[in-house]
């Protein structure tokens, strides 16, 4: 079996962060979000990887590599034609897949479980398609299965009136049939090549398709607590004490599952309550680093309290004197407290389509 991950597409969504990053980079428990990908695809044995980019791209083969770190073969496979649908990702790729089994998995989707249950019912059922499924609130953003008598009828693609609570999960295993099928549709009314009806092409064609539902899934939707409650999911399973030094200090106060990096000192009173991670190379002084955060590489905290937020290598957050709370912090930026200056006021150097809450 082999594995293609999807990196493509605009990140409208997630603007002003998109404008200097690919979306599938922006860190997640301080790991570009497709490392999470990467990692669950190697655990389960598979060696042979495709991610799919948009044309010209540089930046993702860059920072992602060749997989040798993962243990995998990474190929980069440039989206011909621009990003015209799930579906038309994998006709694209169609010379890569061969005739192997596939695993598709949409690289902005991070799910808490293992893989190998999925894997494993797809082989014992032979099938030749298998759906993760996760019930959600607002199935109208999603693929949505028809259901009835535990047998998927069709899938309908964001429908205004869904016929089930359950979304399909950007996770799918296929029988190399699956490149017939993204060949035979036709473009949705939003103009794209949509997954699911390549997958109710199957299901009128009597192939077997089946389903497995899954929990601990996050799909991101573009607003900043989407991130944050991705960053949380991962930062969840955390586990005990990772630190880069053996005595605690008495004035330093740590509990729950923390993990920070080599080189990151901690100085003054400080109190870090986990999950939290944070990077290689900081400083936390006289700071409180509350759950569900996650801190890069190179960062300064001094003087604030920060909670269930991600702030970004090279950020400095100083002497701010307020909580900073659900906040995503791009990198090398700084944020302090307000000078005794006149005329008084908070000074804000803001970006386009920002969010910021005084
Ligand atoms: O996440 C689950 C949902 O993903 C499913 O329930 C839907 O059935 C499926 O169509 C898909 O819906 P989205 O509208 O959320 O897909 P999105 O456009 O966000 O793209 C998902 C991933 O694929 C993301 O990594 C970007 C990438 N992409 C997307 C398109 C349209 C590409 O690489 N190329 C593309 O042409």
């Amino acid at each position: 079996m082999k594995a293609l991950i999807t990196a493509g597409g605009q990140g409208t969504r997630l603007r002003p962060i998109t404008y200097t990053i690919n979306k599938h980079l922006f860190p997640i428990a301080n790991k570009p979000m497709i490392f999470h990908a990467l990692e669950k695809i190697a655990k389960v044995g598979i060696k042979e990887v495709a991610i799919n980019i948009n044309e010209g791209d540089k930046e993702l083969p860059v920072a992602v590599g060749q997989g040798k770190k993962f243990g995998l073969k990474i190929t980069y496979l440039e989206q011909k034609g621009g990003p015209l649908g799930l579906a038309h990702i994998i006709a694209n790729a169609k010379s890569w897949i061969g005739q192997d089994d596939l695993l598709f998995y949409l690289g902005d989707n991070i799910v808490a479980g293992d893989l190998k249950p999925l894997i494993d019912k797809f082989y014992q059922e032979k099938l030749d398609c298998l759906l993760a499924l996760s019930h959600v609130r607002d199935p109208k953003r999603f693929g949505v299965p028809v259901i009835q008598k535990g047998k998927i009828l069709k899938v309908e693609e964001k429908p205004a009136k869904p016929k089930s609570n359950f979304a399909v999960t950007g996770i799918y295993v296929y029988k190399p049939i699956i490149v017939e099928a993204t060949s035979r549709i036709k473009p949705s009314a939003r103009g794209e090549y949509e997954i699911s009806d390549a997958h109710t092409y199957l299901i009128k064609k009597n192939y077997r398709i089946g389903y497995q539902e899954i929990t601990g899934w996050w799909k991101d939707t573009g607003k900043p607590e989407d991130l944050l409650e991705g960053n949380s999911l991962i930062l969840s399973s955390l586990q005990g004490l990772d630190l880069p030094f053996t005595q605690l200090k008495k004035e330093w106060q740590i509990e729950g599952a923390v993990k920070i990096g080599k080189g990151t000192k901690l100085r003054g009173r400080v109190v870090i309550r986990g999950p939290v991670i944070i990077g290689e190379n900081c400083l936390i002084e006289n700071a409180c680093i509350d759950p569900y955060t996650s801190v890069g590489d190179n960062v300064i905290i001094q003087g604030t309290e920060v909670s269930h937020s991600i702030i970004c290598s090279g950020t400095q957050i100083l002497q701010c004197g307020v909580r900073i709370v659900d906040s995503l912090i791009g990198r090398n930026s700084i944020v302090k407290a307000e000078d005794f200056t006149l005329p008084s006021g908070h000074k804000l150097i803001i970006g386009d389509n920002a969010q910021v809450e005084l």
